[in-house]
């Protein structure tokens, strides 16, 4: 990948150097060739004014003697007379040639009209490539040229030319290295991009550029970050999502579950007595009350538990309505212990007080108080063996007060005191059944504690006995903001 973006990128850089090389060249070669001609011409013509002045004077040069000047002045010497007549030629026999005042001859009509004329082209005498110049002499009535074959010329061009390609070669290498660097760079970014943004479709959103600078690759770099963190950050939240939806869908199913599972019991019980007591048990003095105890009981059983259940919901629910007021703290405490006082009574617990001081109120509902205090007490008083002792307390805690229920009762294992709080949980099923609890005591404190913006825990060891504090607000800012009545919320 790297290699074939390198080799693209390189390759276009060199063509593109090697087309300017030629270029120049082309440029420099052909613009010497005309400088170097220019040159040679102004150079003949002085040569051709020189000659013109040597003594016995052009129209009387012999045939040695213009072979003697045009060695002198290097090049071919011709003398023409206006009427075209060859007077004389350094290289061929002037009696011989042809008139040479015709349009072909271009620089000797431009001299007999008084002008300097220069020609190149193929000379018709000696069939080489010629340099012409020719100047006139006496006002055109003569004209004196020389000529010098463009070989020469062209061999001066072509070693011009040999030294400008060795230069340019020469500037070529260090540039050819550079793009090559820069190939190399580029290239390398780019996979490092491609690579990127392959993490990135196969899911890895962790994938990070590194590079981030000002550059249009480092500026890439970072909106491909971004981007990257974008999709984690989205990934993230979809998970979590996921996993919470699949938590309450947990918990509404095991919900179903327990409410069904609580509700057949004492149904498939009254059903069954309710049968054989029609099956002829009603006559049956022995036993007919004991059955009609037993469906009592199970009937009750079903209206506690209807009852939890909606009492729950509706706090859940927040459609339950609260009236909150000052109240003070001890005398939630008194009005709880007259409910539970008889019940305690017969099971041989004595009940203490550790009284907040006299000017402790709290700001609450005083039913929901009551039914969070009853619930407690029921609770330690249902797991406290006979003799036990129950203590219920309050003390202030800020802007709150804590208020405690403890008794040395049988206590709970460590391992359950994480789940204690939710519907249905209890440590020993067959126990709490039999004391005709339906496991949703404590979830009904734990919401309604919720409702007052407060906070329940519980410290216990088996044996030794349970303590469960939970905390109330001293004035209304304390309370949640939201209003009652709103909103449904599904929870343990
Ligand atoms: N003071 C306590 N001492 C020991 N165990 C307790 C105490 N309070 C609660 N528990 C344990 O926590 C479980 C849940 O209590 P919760 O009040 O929710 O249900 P319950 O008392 O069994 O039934 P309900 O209160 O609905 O009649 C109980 O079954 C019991 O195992
Ligand atoms: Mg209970």
């Amino acid at each position: 990948m790297t290699r074939k973006i390198f080799l693209k990128l390189f390759v276009w850089v060199f063509m593109l150097m090697l087309l300017a090389l030629v270029m120049v060249d082309f440029l420099a070669t052909s613009v010497a060739q005309e400088n170097y001609i220019q040159n040679l011409t102004a150079q003949l013509a002085d040569k051709c004014r020189m000659i013109a002045l040597t003594p016995p004077g052009p129209e009387r040069f012999d045939a040695a003697t213009a072979r003697q000047l045009a060695q002198a002045a290097g090049g071919r010497l011709t003398v023409v007379r206006s009427d075209g007549k060859v007077l004389v030629d350094s290289d061929a026999d002037a009696a011989r040639m042809e008139n040479h005042r015709v349009p072909t001859r271009p620089e000797l009509m431009a001299a007999f009209n008084g002008d300097v004329g220069t020609n190149r082209r193929l000379s018709a005498t000696v069939k080489v490539r010629f340099l012409y110049v020719a100047v006139p002499v006496h006002n055109g009535a003569l004209a004196v040229r020389l000529a010098v074959p463009l070989q020469t010329v062209e061999t001066q061009v072509n070693r011009l030319r040999g030294k400008v390609l060795a230069s340019t070669a020469i500037a070529f290498l260090p540039a050819v290295l550079l793009a090559a660097i820069l190939a190399r760079y580029l290239s390398r970014r780019f996979a490092s991009v491609t690579a990127h943004a392959g993490e990135l479709a196969r899911g890895n959103f962790h994938s990070r550029l590194s590079g981030v600078d000002d550059s249009e690759f480092g500026r890439l770099a970072r909106t491909l970050n971004e981007t990257a963190a974008n999709l984690e950050a989205t990934v993230e939240q979809l998970r979590h999502e996921h996993s919470e939806l699949e938590k309450l869908e947990r918990i509404r199913k095991d919900f179903v579950i327990n409410v069904s599972h609580e509700l057949r019991t004492p149904l498939a019980s009254i059903q069954g007595y309710t049968e054989t007591l029609i099956d002829g048990a009603i006559h049956d003095p022995d036993h007919n009350m004991r059955f009609l105890g037993i469906i009592r009981h199970n009937a009750e059983r079903l209206a506690r538990l209807t009852s939890d259940l909606l009492s729950l919901s509706r706090i859940e629910q927040k459609r339950q309505k609260f009236e909150f007021d000052l109240h003070p703290a001890n005398q939630l405490i008194h009005d709880a212990f007259d409910l539970l006082r008889p019940i305690a009574g017969k099971s041989d617990i004595r009940l203490f007080e550790e009284p907040a001081p006299e000017d402790t109120f709290v700001f609450c509902d005083s039913e929901a108080v009551s039914q969070i205090l009853s619930n407690l007490l029921d609770n330690a008083i249902k797991y406290t063996p006979a003799g036990g002792r129950i203590t219920v307390g309050a003390r202030p805690a800020g802007s709150m007060v804590e208020f405690f229920v403890r008794d040395t009762g049988i206590g709970i294992p460590t391992e359950d005191l994480p789940r204690l709080f939710e519907r249905f949980y209890r440590v020993d099923k067959a126990r709490s059944r039999e004391l005709g609890g339906t496991g949703l005591g404590l979830s009904i404190v734990k919401h309604l504690v919720a409702a007052h913006n407060g906070t329940i825990r519980v410290e216990s060891a088996p044996q030794k006995g349970s303590a469960f504090y939970f905390t109330l607000p001293v004035e209304e800012s304390g309370l949640p903001q939201a209003p009652a009545g709103t909103g449904a919320e599904v929870t343990a």
